[in-house]
């Protein structure tokens, strides 16, 4: 079973910058920098999805992409979770969209039948892992400009996972879906 989750996946040049944070952290926090073509903000994850429920998953995109508007969100921030060793970049303020783009994505794949995590949504892109640190400086503003979201599918590999992109939704005005009623 494919093993799928929707994120926010950077241009070239936001990947490049989110990959030279990561590298200056991995100075100081050592672990496993993050490669370049896989660094992404997840907005949910489904895990192993049977094949015959991906329309069920892109239906829900479908009807969350219409009723948002493009983002912009200003990364300056890294920050070090104990729990897990991860070092990720993030925005001192979360844009509300952002956090409305997740809630909205994630109730309507609940109301399609998918089980998500409970915990509050962290936007958050991991650039180490295994790392250990006690706190990292944060990195020069990256301005990162969000138009469209993704569904990636986790292709896993001895060298760390490879991502691939199955399809985009861009955030643009509403289309007059109906509302997903839980
Ligand atoms: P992480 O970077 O914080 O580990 C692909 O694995 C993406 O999905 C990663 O961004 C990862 O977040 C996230 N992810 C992996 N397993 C997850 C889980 N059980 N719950 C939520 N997100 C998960």
């Amino acid at each position: 079973m494919p093993r799928v989750f929707f994120a926010l996946w950077p241009d070239a040049d936001v990947a490049q910058a989110l990959h030279a944070a990561g590298r200056m952290a991995h100075t100081t926090c050592g672990g496993r920098l993050m490669r370049r073509d896989t660094l992404h903000m997840t907005l949910a994850f489904l895990g192993d999805v049977d094949p015959g429920k991906m329309d069920v998953a892109c239906d829900a995109a479908a009807k969350v992409g219409a009723g948002e508007t493009p983002l912009r969100l200003t990364i300056d921030r890294l920050g070090y979770w104990q729990h897990n060793h991860i070092v990720w970049a993030g925005c001192s303020q979360t844009p509300p969209g952002l956090a409305t783009l997740a809630a909205d994505l994630g109730g309507h794949l609940r109301c399609g039948g998918f089980a998500l995590e409970e915990r509050p949504f962290v936007a958050h892109a991991t650039l180490l892992r295994d790392a250990a640190c006690a706190g990292v400086p944060p990195p020069a503003p990256i301005v990162w400009n969000v138009a469209e979201f993704v569904l990636v599918e986790s292709q896993p590999a001895a060298a760390g996972a490879h991502y691939r992109i199955l399809r985009r939704w861009p955030l643009g005005p509403a289309q007059g879906h109906p509302a997903c009623v839980v």
